[in-house]
């Protein structure tokens, strides 16, 4: 049972999408006070788990630290970070009480769960103003289910969206993708897709080409998709300020991009320099930017990536100006201290202490000259919520400072582009993911996980988020494998690889000026082979479960403890995560190991597949078990009574003969098979689904 509690004069965010009745009094949960701002308290229990959060940092159960909703790019994904890209604010009380909660509100939010006391839960925002939703149910799985059916189908991509693609910053010519495309099938690597990342643009401009490295292009597209593979191209949120770009000029003459304060378009700098935002909350401008979507769609483009939609700022030109000020002080006391002040050494505040502004600089300098402004100031310059606070959106008539928003940005980009592709082809499915989200933006794309790095403990922090980003509708997801940042290593790849066989979104990526990492940059490059080989073989059961989970507003992957409620064990297990209705996955995430230990919750089927291609199987009880898992294997396990189909390996997804599959687990069981044409959106279809036996 659902009940929605209002507070205030909520902003219509449209992440719930169906009639939810009106709670009477006040949440049966915690208590509410709305004396200064919104917060929620709860006393948890000493065994109360608290699942959600979507993207967040840490574990799957999220007590113990303090996060905060506020969409932000930020590429150091430390464990001391409280904002990821995304904004998920559901959150399910599991344990003495078990009760769900979806805080809709699209502005900072902060969760302290447990971190200023341990025992104390507090939600809290600067503003009464919002739905509150509370969810009773069964148990948190159930809760979670409710909640799913609430906000809407998720995004289903299409089929070839399930296979294999190659990401990096830095490809610019035909011939580096040609590059890509022969390093993979030279080496009968599979690959489904090749993204581009903003260097296929002109100078960075939205909806354009490098005229002089993409004549041609709709026969570039042609000659990939010969081969099977699709381009996929990045778009960024800002739009170049250039005069003569036409995205430019009809947004600035139709008003159709974010305002300041005093009408004039803000301006705020990224990758192309200086860029406007589209104001994506105000109907006519989402329609107007969606449209330009089709500007790729008709050179024969069927998917796209979102990015830098939080929206991203590295610096405006107020905060430069800003900058200037404290700099020329800085200097001049400076001069007058002639050299090194004692004042900038004896310092008594340190970045982060100040609030970088002018005047409490000039307060500093008064007092003796310091560093510490001036460096607060260079590290406050970017993503600031001073210049979040100074543009508008024109929501339908009325106008809207943008942090009151913020959350909302990444969602309602990635919004324009669904609705849009809906106006250019209602029957097919184009592949879209986001960077930064908020509930609702999952019925339009997927996301990924954005700049993490090439360590090992980002690794486990990919697997600990799939289960939570599931929970708050986001099923199509993945990380950067490999890494964003840092330089890859080969085993580091491989391990990674081996659970993002498990990933819908399985995609190697990696920032400019780190070590090339596409999987024939190894030695031994049939292990790569072997561990794509894998994912190709494993897709028809993959997308069957995929289907299924978004078709019946489920899940894909589940923490044990949905599975296994009443054992105290799996309540624990963070590092294993069930996979549909039929496997577990424990993928090895430390250097150098040779195996991993792994809990069983019942008797399971150990399945490797081995680098030669065939597969072992071995029955393993409930318990505790050390399994070796060698670098060039890839380890899941069945659960008791069930099966799963596999295929043969194929060098693209249109290549899977599903006709012809082999089972894998308990004999005498039955597996019921979803597969579909992958590209129409007819998924009601009987004949959509078969039983195969065992
Ligand atoms: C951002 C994205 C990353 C991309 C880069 C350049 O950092 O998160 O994936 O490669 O921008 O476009």
């Amino acid at each position: 049972m659902i009940r929605r509690f209002i507070y205030g004069n909520p902003f219509s965010t449209e992440a719930v999408v169906t009639e939810v009745p009106l709670g009477e009094g006040t949440p049966a949960y915690g208590c509410i006070d709305t004396e200064q701002g919104f917060c929620f308290s709860y006393i948890m229990e000493e065994n109360d788990i608290v699942y959600g959060l979507g993207e967040a940092n840490r574990g799957v159960n999220k007590r113990g630290y303090c996060y905060i909703s506020d969409c932000t790019d930020d590429p150091n994904h430390t464990e001391d970070k409280r904002s990821l890209y995304g904004a998920h604010n559901l959150i399910v009380v599991a344990g003495a009480k078990t009760f769900g909660l979806f805080f809709d509100y699209p502005s900072a939010m902060t969760f302290d769960i447990g971190y200023t006391r341990m025992d104390t839960l507090q939600v809290s925002c600067d503003e009464a103003n919002l739905n509150l939703f509370v969810i009773d149910g069964d148990s948190a799985y159930d809760i979670v289910r409710q909640f799913r059916k609430i906000i809407g189908r998720s995004y289903i991509p299409p089929k070839y969206a399930f296979g294999f693609g190659q990401s990096r910053w830095g490809y610019k010519t035909k011939e580096d993708f040609r590059k890509v495309a022969d390093g993979y099938r030279n080496h009968s690597l599979p690959l489904d897709m090749v993204y581009m990342d903003i260097d296929y643009m002109q100078d960075f401009k939205d909806f354009t080409l490098n005229e002089k490295n993409f004549s041609d292009f709709p026969e570039f597209v042609q000659e990939m998709k010969d081969r099977h593979i699709r381009l996929i191209p990045i778009i960024d949120a800002g739009v170049k300020v250039e005069d003569g770009y036409d995205v430019y000029e009809e947004g600035v003459k139709n008003r159709y991009f974010c305002q300041r304060e005093d009408g004039s378009d803000f301006v705020a700098a990224v990758w192309p320099g200086d860029t406007h935002f589209p104001d994506v909350l105000n109907d006519d401008a989402r329609r107007w930017f969606g449209d330009k979507y089709q500007i790729l769609t008709d050179q024969g483009i069927e998917g796209f990536w979102n990015d830098m939609n939080e929206p991203a700022i590295f610096y405006t030109p107020e905060g430069i100006s800003e900058l200037k000020t404290l700099l020329k002080s800085f200097l001049e006391n400076e001069d007058s201290a002639g050299g090194m002040t004692a004042g900038a050494l004896a310092c008594d505040k340190k970045p982060g202490e100040d609030d970088g502004t002018a005047e409490g600089a000039q307060d500093d300098m008064a007092a003796g000259a310091s560093i510490w402004p001036l460096m607060g100031k260079i590290g406050s310059l970017a993503n600031s919520k001073e210049d979040y606070r100074s543009f508008y959106h024109n929501v339908n008539g009325q106008r809207v400072r943008h942090d009151k928003v913020h959350n909302l940005f990444g969602y309602y980009m990635t919004r324009a582009a669904g609705e849009a592709f809906e106006r250019i082809d209602p029957d097919k499915r184009f592949l879209m993911f986001s960077r930064s989200s908020y509930i609702g933006m999952h019925r339009y794309g997927g996301i990924w996980m954005g700049d993490n790095k090439s360590w090992w403990s980002h690794i486990l922090l990919n697997l600990k988020m799939l289960p939570s980003l599931n929970m708050c509708g986001f099923l199509y997801t993945g990380a950067d494998l490999g890494g964003f940042g840092a330089d890859a290593t080969r085993d580091l790849l491989l391990r990674w690889l081996a659970l993002g066989v498990f990933t819908p979104l399985m995609r190697d990526h990696a920032a400019q000026g780190t070590r090339e990492q596409e999987c024939f940059q190894f030695e031994d490059i049939e292990d790569f082979r072997h561990v794509l080989h894998v994912r190709y073989r494993l897709i028809p059961y993959l997308y069957s479960e995929y289907m299924k989970a978004a078709l019946k507003d489920d899940l894909y992957f589940k923490p044990l403890a949905f599975v296994y409620p009443e054992d105290a064990m799996a309540l624990q297990v963070e590092d294993q995560m069930m996979l549909g209705d039929e496997i577990m996955i424990a993928p090895v995430y430390t250097q150098n190991a040779k195996g991993r230990y792994v809990y069983l919750p019942e008797e399971m089927k150990f399945v490797k597949f081995l680098p030669d291609g065939t597969i072992s199987e071995e029955l393993l009880g409930q318990g505790h078990h050390y399994v070796e898992i060698a670098l060039n294997e890839v380890p899941l396990f069945i659960r008791n009574g069930k099966c799963i189909p596999v295929a043969e390996a194929a060098e693209y997804v249109d290549a899977l003969d599903t006709r012809h599959m082999t089972m894998l687990g308990y004999e005498g069981a039955e597996y019921e098979l979803y597969e579909d044409d992958g590209v129409s959106k007819d998924y009601e279809k009987k004949e959509n689904y078969r039983t195969l036996k065992y």
